[in-house]
C-alpha cells in the first residue's frame, strides 16, 4: 500500500486548513475562535510562562505537552468544566507544576508517588491547591483519603508512574468511574518505543473492560482519553482549534487520522519536520474523508 508522505498534500495555513478539512459547520464556539489573533497571543504568552516555571522542575515532560494540557484546560475553563486533578507519578513535579495554576478554589490535585523526589515546597509556591498521596498507585487505590477525593470527580488525570502493565491497568480501573463528563486521562509514555506495555494496558482496559473512555488524541508520546459521549465535545477542538493555538505558540504541528471507525477514532498530532508540511497527513491518497466530525 502506498503511503502518503507527510510532504504530500496540500493544506498549510489555518484559514486554508478549514477549507481542505470540509467538515460540517463548525460551532460558533469555534468559529469565534479560528485565527483569532488575540486569542493565539494570550496563549502564547500563557503557554511560555507556564513552560518556564514548570521546567525550573526536572522531568520529563515536554514543551508541547506544556501547551496541550493548557490548550485542554482553557477549554475546560470556557465551558465550566469543573473536578479535581490527579497525578500518578510526580517525580521533582514538572507536570504537576503545568496544571497546578490551573487547578480553581473548590478544586485539589491529588499527587500520589511513592518516593521523595517530590519537591513540594517549591509547588506550594505556585498553588497550595494540592495533596500529596505518599505511596504506589496501587497501594493508594485503595486509600480512604485517595478515594474520597477522588470520588468527588475528576477532570483532568495524568497517569505517569512505573508504566507497567499492571500499574496502568490498576491506575485506568481506579479513574474508570471518576473521570467526569467532559474530564480527561492522560496516559504517558504511550507509543514509546520502551513501554509498548502502555498500549497493551490501555486497550486492555478499553476493549475488556466495559470501559466508557476513548482515545481522543495521542500526542508527544501521550494518549489523551475522553468518555465517548464526550467525543463530539472535543473532536471539534482538536480538529480546529487546537493546531492554530499550537502554531501561535510556535509549535507547528499536523493532524494525523487515517481511519474514523466508531471503535477508534482518535487523531494524532506531531511536529512538522519543515514549515511547509501540510496541516493533514493523507490528503492526497484520501482525500478529507478521515477529518470530518
Ligand atoms: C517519569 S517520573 C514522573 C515524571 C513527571 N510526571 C514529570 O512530568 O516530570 C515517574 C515517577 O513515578 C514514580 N513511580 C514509579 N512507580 C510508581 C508507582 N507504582 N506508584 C507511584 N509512583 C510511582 C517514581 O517515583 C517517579 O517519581
Amino acid at each position: 500500500m502506498v503511503r502518503p508522505t507527510l510532504q504530500n498534500g496540500s493544506c498549510s495555513a489555518v484559514p486554508s486548513m478549514r477549507r481542505c478539512i470540509g467538515t460540517a459547520s463548525p460551532s460558533g464556539y469555534i468559529q469565534n475562535l479560528i485565527g483569532d489573533k488575540r486569542m493565539s497571543e494570550d496563549f502564547r504568552s500563557r503557554y511560555e510562562a507556564v513552560r518556564e516555571r514548570a521546567f525550573e522542575f526536572e522531568g520529563m515532560t515536554g514543551e508541547l505537552s506544556v501547551a496541550i494540557f493548557l490548550a485542554l484546560l482553557d477549554l475546560q475553563r470556557e465551558n465550566g468544566v469543573t473536578g479535581h486533578f490527579a497525578e500518578f507519578g510526580v517525580y521533582q513535579g514538572r507536570s504537576a507544576a503545568i496544571v497546578l495554576g490551573d487547578v480553581g478554589e473548590s478544586e485539589t490535585l491529588a499527587l500520589v508517588d511513592w518516593s521523595a523526589h517530590p519537591k513540594l515546597d517549591r509547588l506550594a509556591a505556585i498553588s497550595t491547591r494540592f495533596r500529596m498521596f505518599k505511596g504506589s498507585s496501587e497501594k493508594m487505590s485503595t486509600d480512604k483519603d485517595l478515594l474520597s477525593l477522588l470520588d468527588a470527580g475528576v477532570r483532568f488525570s495524568h497517569h505517569d508512574a512505573s508504566h507497567s502493565f499492571s500499574n496502568v491497568a490498576t491506575e485506568m480501573a481506579l479513574m474508570e468511574n471518576r473521570i467526569r463528563p467532559r474530564g480527561l486521562m492522560v496516559l504517558d509514555d504511550y507509543g514509546s518505543i520502551a513501554y509498548m506495555q502502555v498500549i497493551a494496558a490501555c486497550f486492555h482496559h478499553l476493549y475488556t473492560k466495559d470501559s466508557q473512555l476513548e482515545i481522543l488524541l495521542h500526542a508527544d508520546n501521550k494518549a489523551y482519553l475522553c468518555r465517548r459521549a464526550d467525543f463530539p465535545f472535543y473532536a471539534p477542538f482538536v480538529l480546529e482549534r487546537l493546531p492554530a493555538l499550537l502554531r501561535g505558540a510556535g509549535l507547528d504541528c499536523y493532524l494525523a487520522r487515517t481511519e474514523n471507525d466508531s471503535r477508534y477514532r482518535g487523531f494524532s498530532l506531531a511536529r512538522k519536520r519543515a514549515p511547509t508540511d501540510p496541516d493533514l497527513y493523507g490528503l492526497n491518497i484520501w482525500g478529507d474523508q478521515f477529518y470530518k466530525l
